[in-house]
C-alpha cells in the first residue's frame, strides 16, 4: 500500500459516430440515447485493430508520462473482454508491442471491473516485493461485438450511399437497448511503489456477486458447446450479449457505494473527505443513482460517458487520466475508484494524491 500512480495514459481511435449516425441504422433518436443513457459519440476502430493496439498506445503514452522506459516496468496487468483472439489473451502482445522482455504479463477478464481488479493485483504484485513498478492497461474493441453488417457500418461512419436494407434496419433496431452504449477506446496508468502509508493507494476491496452471473452476458461461443463456435450458433445470434438493463442498474447503483462506503469505513476515511468518485461509465444514469447514494454533486462523481460511450474496462483509467490532465486531481486529492460490471465483479480503491507530485 501507498504505492504511487507516476503516469497516465489514453487512446481512443479517430472514428466517431454520433447517436444521430445511429438513428441512420436502426430506429432511435439522439433524445433517447442521450436521456437514457448520457452518449452522445463514441469511438470505434477500423477493421484489423484489435484491442491490444489500443493498449500498446495507452501504455506507451502512460510509461512516456511517468518518465520512464521500458526497462523499469517489472509486471504487466491488461484488462480486456474483448481480447484479439479468443485464447491466448492480450497479454503477450501488449508485453512485445511495449518492449517490455519477458516480464509477467497477466489478462484479466473482469470486464468493467477489469480494470479495478488490476489495480488491486498491481498493488498486491508490488507489496509482495515482485516487483518496483507495473503497468495497468484498460482497453477495449467492440466493434466487433455489434451485429451491424458492413453495409450498417459504412452507413454510420458516413462511407455508406444512404440506402440500408429493411432487414438489417430490423436485426439493428432489435439490438439496440445494448448497443447504443458501447464505445471503442484504451487508459493506462503507471503504479510505482510508495513509501508513505498515508498517501497514494490506501486500499483496494475487489468482490464478486456470482449470483448476478446472468445480468449481462455472452451466452454461446464457449467452450461448453461443440465446437464452440458453429454455424447454428451464429444464426441463432448465441454469439451476441443478452443483458437485464434494468437488473444491472439497481445492482450497480447499490454495490458501487456499499463498496466504497465499506472500503472508506476500513480505512478511516469519512465519505465527506472523498474529493472525486472516478465511477465505471457505463451509463449517466447509473452515475446519477451513484451520486444520490453518495449525496455528491456531478462535479464530485463526473461523467465523460457522452464523449466514448461505455469502454468497458477502459473508463477508470481514460476518465481519471483526463481528470488528472484538466487538473481536477492534484496534490492530496482523495480519490475513490469504483467499479461495476459483469461476472458480476465489483469493488472500489481509495487513492490520496501524493502532495508532491
Ligand atoms: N432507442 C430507442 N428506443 C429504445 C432503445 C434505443 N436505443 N433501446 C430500447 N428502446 C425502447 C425499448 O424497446 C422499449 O420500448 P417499448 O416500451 O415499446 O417496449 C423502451 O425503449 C423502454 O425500454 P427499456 O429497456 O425499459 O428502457 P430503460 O428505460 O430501462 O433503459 C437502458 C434501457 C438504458 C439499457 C437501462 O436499462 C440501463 O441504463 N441499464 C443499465 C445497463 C447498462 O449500463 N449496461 C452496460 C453494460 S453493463 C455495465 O457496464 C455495468
Amino acid at each position: 500500500m501507498g504505492h504511487v500512480i507516476v503516469g497516465t495514459g489514453m487512446f481512443v481511435p479517430d472514428n466517431v459516430v454520433t447517436n444521430h449516425d445511429l438513428a441512420r441504422i436502426m430506429d432511435t433518436t439522439d433524445h433517447w440515447i442521450t436521456t437514457r443513457t448520457g452518449v452522445k459519440e463514441r469511438r470505434f476502430v477500423d477493421p484489423g485493430v484489435g484491442a491490444s493496439d489500443l493498449a500498446i498506445e495507452a501504455a506507451r503514452r502512460a510509461i512516456s508520462d511517468a518518465g520512464i522506459s521500458a526497462d523499469d516496468v517489472d509486471i504487466l496487468v491488461t484488462a480486456t473482454m474483448t481480447p484479439d483472439h479468443i485464447a491466448p489473451g492480450i497479454a503477450g502482445l501488449v508485453q512485445v508491442g511495449l518492449d517490455l522482455g519477458h516480464v509477467p504479463a497477466f489478462d484479466l477478464r473482469q470486464q468493467c471491473s477489469g480494470f479495478l481488479y488490476g489495480l488491486d493485483l498491481a498493488d498486491a504484485m508490488i507489496s509482495s516485493g515482485r516487483g518496483e513498478v507495473a503497468v495497468v492497461v484498460g482497453a477495449e474493441v467492440h466493434a466487433g461485438f455489434l451485429p451491424w453488417s458492413s453495409e450498417s457500418w459504412d452507413e454510420v461512419l458516413g462511407r455508406g450511399n444512404g440506402e440500408l436494407s429493411e432487414a438489417d434496419y430490423a436485426r439493428n433496431t432489435k439490438y439496440r437497448a445494448w448497443s447504443v452504449l458501447f464505445g471503442d477506446g484504451a487508459g493506462a496508468l503507471v503504479l510505482r511503489r510508495g513509501s508513505d502509508e498515508g498517501e497514494g493507494l490506501l486500499a483496494t476491496s475487489v468482490h464478486t456477486d456470482g449470483e448476478s452471473f446472468e445480468l449481462i452476458l455472452v451466452p454461446g461461443v464457449g467452450f461448453k458447446e461443440r465446437p464452440y463456435v458453429s454455424r447454428d450458433q451464429l444464426d441463432s445470434d448465441r454469439h451476441l450479449p443478452t443483458m437485464d438493463g434494468g437488473g444491472l442498474y439497481r445492482k450497480a447503483v447499490r454495490l458501487m457505494p456499499e463498496a466504497a462506503n465499506a472500503l472508506a469505513a476500513r480505512c478511516g476515511v469519512a465519505v465527506e473527505e472523498i474529493d472525486i468518485v472516478v465511477a465505471h461509465q457505463a451509463n449517466d444514469r447509473i452515475l446519477e443513482g451513484v451520486r444520490r447514494q453518495f449525496d455528491m454533486s456531478p462535479e464530485k462523481v463526473p461523467s465523460n460517458i457522452g464523449s466514448y460511450g461505455n469502454t468497458t474496462a477502459a473508463t477508470l483509467p481514460i476518465l481519471y487520466h483526463e481528470l488528472r490532465h484538466a487538473g481536477r486531481v492534484g496534490p492530496g486529492t482523495m480519490v475513490c475508484f469504483a467499479a461495476f460490471g459483469a461476472g458480476a465483479h465489483y469493488g472500489a480503491a481509495l487513492y490520496r494524491e501524493p502532495a508532491d507530485r
